[in-house]
């Protein structure tokens, strides 16, 4: 079984999560600076002060995905260190840091996908609003500019925004992401002002680096199934879709926000009330492709139907346990008046994340058929394990194997459906700063010990080698063999 020819396999980061060197060269500090150093934001008041210390091991790293034999990498631009508050001339030895990694990588063939904005928004611009704020939206535009003027050579695709889902509804919405607010009124001019931000970079991008270059943005989506089939739950179902895919499909695709959504969040201020004249038309400005996060699907029940946290039978309302997603989205699914339930059935990963394979080819023939014929791109799918590098000094990570192997199965069944998916990229690259969940949470190809820094290829980076090199994935035979020693 092959992919298509030209099919680009990567693996991604992000600036906060591996660069560490914070106040280094002129970086201003972001809002994950402060946020991460208020007690009790993070677990164990983790930071990214030195995180994989990746700015000072760049060299190492890059040998490391010539080793892996990538075809691509995705990597963020760390705002602060372009404009240290967010705005005015752009900081030189922030911009040289890139110019070295575009230049590492262009030296071992591997296309660079840069991320404009993962998360790291300069903390002068939340002094003044910011995503809340609509200026935040046109100072972004200003910053694409420049990093498209001073990097844009040889950047093979141009991804505007990681996951603005992420960014307004936990970072405005719970609060339990940077910079820490929690009114739905403020997720959702956040929202808006995002997909704006994103439609003024994607004009400035194209103005500065004209037809050719390979503009888009990456969205978290996932299935959203109800479990039964009562009225509330198909209700409860349709709301967390809305607010998690087309919330932000419709809008970037069909230049409308979904009338479902707009009639439940009438009440919330500021809201969609921050929608001017034109922005829609700004939002919707053809882009090249979709980048497309998936991790796990979500399955809901009507919020009347979880009481006192006990779910319906076969199921675990989960939204109990701390570290799960459900718990950190909670109050966004009950304003829905929805829960967020696990079936017992299914396995988890290390984040209390259901894996459910079937669910990626659901949702890339959804895209195909709802919002495209588009050409995609998976920028980002992995897990957690629970990896520990043993005596000998291996680390072997079979349950990662055995879920990169059935997501891009998944991937590829989609493909022979006639879905245009023209990569894949895994999450993540090295073990990196989870967010609020510290450094507790492992999701790389490459081990760190981060009190030494020392980098040790698990299991799975040699497995994915091998895929990358056949662009190809094993008999099913050969991944036992592999994990089983
Ligand atoms: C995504 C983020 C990424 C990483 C993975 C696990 O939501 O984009 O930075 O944290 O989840």
């Amino acid at each position: 079984m092959g992919f298509p020819e030209r099919f680009l396999w990567g693996a991604a980061t992000a600036s906060y999560q591996i660069e560490g060197a914070v106040a280094e060269d002129g970086r201003g500090p972001s809002i994950w600076d402060t946020f991460s150093h208020v007690p009790g934001n993070t677990v164990h008041g983790d930071n990214g002060d030195i995180a994989d210390d990746h700015y000072h091991r760049l060299d190492e790293d890059l040998d490391l995905m010539a080793r892996l034999g990538l075809g691509a990498y995705r990597f963020s631009v760390a705002w602060p260190r372009v404009q240290p508050d967010g705005r005015g001339r752009p900081n030189q030895a922030g911009l040289d840091f890139y110019r070295r990694l575009l230049e590492g990588l262009r030296r071992r063939g591997i296309t660079p996908a840069a991320t404009l904005y993962h998360w790291d928004l300069p903390q002068g611009l939340e002094d003044q609003g910011g995503w809340a704020a609509r200026e935040t939206a046109e100072r972004f535009a200003e910053y694409a500019e420049i990093v498209a003027r001073e990097l844009g050579e040889g950047i093979g695709l141009w991804i505007t925004l990681n996951e603005p889902w992420v960014a307004a509804w936990m970072g405005y919405g719970t609060g339990r992401h940077a910079p820490g607010r929690s009114e739905i009124g403020l997720a959702l001019a956040a929202t808006h002002h995002l997909l704006l931000g994103h439609g003024l970079a994607i004009q400035a991008l194209r103005g500065e680096l004209g037809e050719e270059a390979l503009l888009g943005i990456t969205l978290n989506l996932a299935p959203v199934h109800a479990h039964g089939d009562s009225e509330s739950d198909r209700l409860a179902q349709r709301l967390v879709d809305g607010n998690l895919n087309r919330l932000f499909l419709d809008p970037l695709f069909r230049g409308r926000y979904p009338e479902d959504m707009v009639e439940h969040y009438r009440e919330k201020r500021p809201g969609l009330g921050v929608l001017r004249e034109g922005d829609l038309e700004t939002i919707a400005a053809p882009i090249d492709f979709l980048g497309v996060n998936y991790y796990s699907p979500r399955n809901v029940v009507a919020l009347e139907r979880v009481k006192d946290g006990v779910a319906p039978a076969g199921l675990a309302a989960l939204a109990q346990r701390a570290e799960s997603r459900a718990s950190r989205d909670r109050p966004i699914a009950e304003e829905l008046g929805a829960a967020e339930v696990w079936p017992l059935h299914l396995d988890t990963s290390a984040m209390g994340w259901t894996i459910e394979p079937e669910a990626l080819t659901e949702l890339l023939l959804r895209l195909h058929a709802e919002y495209g014929p588009r050409p995609l791109y998976i920028t980002e799918n992995g897990t957690a394990v629970n990896d520990y590098a043993d005596p000998e000094g291996r680390v072997v990570d079979p349950e990662r194997i055995a879920y990169l192997d059935s997501h891009l199965r998944a991937a590829q069944a989609a493909i022979e459906q006639g879905v245009d998916l023209r990569g894949y990229f895994t999450w993540s690259l090295l073990d990196n700063f989870e967010w609020s969940l510290g450094y507790s949470k492992r999701f790389g190809l490459v081990y760190v010990e981060y009190s030494s820094q020392r980098r040790i290829p698990k299991a799975s980076f040699d497995w994915y080698r091998e895929v990358v090199a056949a662009s190809a994935l094993p008999t099913t035979g050969a991944v036992a063999m592999e994990v089983q020693p």
